[in-house]
């Protein structure tokens, strides 16, 4: 009998793993097995269990059998009845207060991506975004739920996703930052799930000798995540009803706005289980994803998957047919997120897949080859998926410069210097509407810098007696309030 170079209780780990892994033919994983150190070999194992395997080979075979198919031209429409300024609006708003004071809204930031466009060493929310204070994202947010909070005269939940890769530098942040001056238990951080890579044989990658080559399974992923983290749950007991969704990478997102919730709440005269809002696209080119209309249902075509024959149509006005870009942000029932994640349900979103270089760990080299050419398929799943399965659905039109300044690049687009013009402009603006005067040349730019803290402003209103901003603002001033 061969001699087992573990202790029992490891060796019978492997045994069980392999197992597991022989039911999806993967066992490759594990053939380098006996070559590992202890340690070595717990990590591989211990990622195993963490990864749900046997739900990733379903992915992938669902992903192999469903080769993602733009749906014929002629069924994909503009969406339609997009809300622009609701008559109502007082009223609207008065019904998202009520719900926000009432306990019932959550915020929820997805923060698992892994910004290698950015190249920000470290969590994106980590980003110092704002433009003259520097304020990191997560503070930039911190600042609204504490704010929105000190309104309803209560604490807001906040719950964030992170991913295996930045979790634990994500929770030190907070720590390191006292947590934004908000209660650490009304924030609630869970990791999301992760896809393993596979090469063009359908095998699962190694990316070490002691770990499977993964990647987070997209902002998509947020919805099974709610659920396996307990979030759910621990929303359900805490009365929330409704999740307030936004990236991280977008300064001005409005983390807890009363007028799209009440918009949502009041979505077909019921409540509605997902509501997006939507700007008007800059450009046929702009990477953003477009809201559609497909067999009546709505949905949003992600920029690289809508033909450029309507990304580029216009219509007798020349305005372009499809001009409603997505920008990621949601209202979604708890009782929505409940029912598509639950067991029973058969609504799973659909899993999107890329062919990319995955460097990958050959045991029988015992080095990583980094590949030139594509050499795997990675799988991920966009929240947006959420929208056609939700019976009652809105899309609200809002302003760019009220409430979209991602930062997604290092320059140009859609960087920090193009969120910190948009995130001063929206200043300028609010200062303005609430009645206070702004230097402006003759052709209308901006001749100063103000950055608004949320704790002062949250709105163009907050700002008319507010004591913080001075008397008058000239030329040249750089001021944060
Ligand atoms: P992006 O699609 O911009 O991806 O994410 P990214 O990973 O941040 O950046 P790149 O593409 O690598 O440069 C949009 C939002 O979705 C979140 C991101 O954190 C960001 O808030 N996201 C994305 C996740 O939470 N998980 C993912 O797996 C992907």
């Amino acid at each position: 009998m061969s001699q087992m170079p573990f202790g029992e209780e490891l060796s019978a780990r492997l045994e069980a793993t392999r197992k597991t892994l022989a039911s999806i033919e993967q066992t490759h994983l594990l053939d380098h097995a006996e070559q590992c150190s202890e340690e070595s070999l717990e990590a591989l194992l211990d990622q195993c269990d963490d990864i749900d395997l046997l739900a990733a080979h379903r992915f992938m075979l669902e992903a192999a059998s469903s080769d993602y198919q733009a749906p014929p031209l002629e069924s994909i429409r503009p969406a339609r009845s997009i809300a622009r300024h609701p008559d109502d609006e007082a009223a609207l708003r008065t019904h998202g207060q009520k719900v926000i004071d009432d306990g019932k809204v959550a915020a929820f930031t997805v923060a698992g991506g892994q910004g290698t466009r950015l190249g920000w060493n470290g969590p994106k929310g980590s980003f110092p975004a704002a433009p003259l204070t520097g304020k990191p994202l997560f503070r930039l947010f911190a600042e609204q739920i504490l704010a929105a909070g000190r309104r309803a005269d209560r604490t807001i939940p906040w719950y964030i996703m992170t991913s295996p890769i930045n979790d634990a530098e994500t929770r030190a942040f907070f720590r390191d930052n006292n947590y934004f001056g908000l209660n650490r238990t009304d924030i609630f951080m869970f990791p999301q799930g992760v896809f393993p890579s596979y090469d063009d044989d359908g095998k699962f990658m190694l990316a070490s000798p002691e770990s499977i080559a993964v990647n987070p399974d997209g902002h998509g992923g947020s919805l099974r995540a709610l659920r396996n983290s307990g979030a759910i749950e621990d929303m359900q007991s805490r009365g929330i009803e409704q999740i307030s969704y936004f990236q991280v990478d977008n300064p001005s997102v409005r983390a807890l706005d009363p007028l799209f919730l009440g918009l949502h709440l009041d979505a077909g005269r019921s409540s509605g289980e997902m509501s997006s809002k939507m700007i008007p696209k800059s450009s046929p080119g702009e990477k953003v994803g477009v809201f559609c209309s497909i067999d009546d249902r709505t949905c949003v075509i992600e920029y690289s998957d809508l033909p450029e024959e309507l990304s580029a149509a216009t219509d007798d006005s020349g305005a372009l047919r499809f001009i409603a870009g997505s920008i990621a942000i949601h209202v979604l029932s708890v009782e929505f997120v409940d029912r598509i994640t639950g067991r029973e349900s058969n609504e799973g979103l659909p899993v999107h897949k890329a062919h990319k270089k995955v460097p990958s760990y050959l045991p029988s080299e015992n080095r990583v080859v980094s590949p030139e050419t594509p050499n795997a398929t990675k799988l991920e799943m966009f929240i947006f998926d959420a929208i056609p399965l939700a019976s009652r659905s809105l899309v609200y039109e809002t302003d760019r410069v009220e409430e979209f300044a991602p930062i997604k690049n290092s320059e140009g687009v859609d960087s920090a210097r193009s969120s910190h013009e948009l995130q001063l402009e929206r200043a300028a603006r609010w200062l303005e509407a609430a009645g206070h005067g702004f230097p402006r040349s003759e052709d209308g730019s901006r001749l100063a810098d103000v950055e608004i803290s949320a704790l002062t402003a949250m709105e163009p209103a907050d700002l008319r007696s507010s004591p913080d901003v001075p008397e008058t603002i000239s030329a040249g001033d750089q001021l944060a309030i």
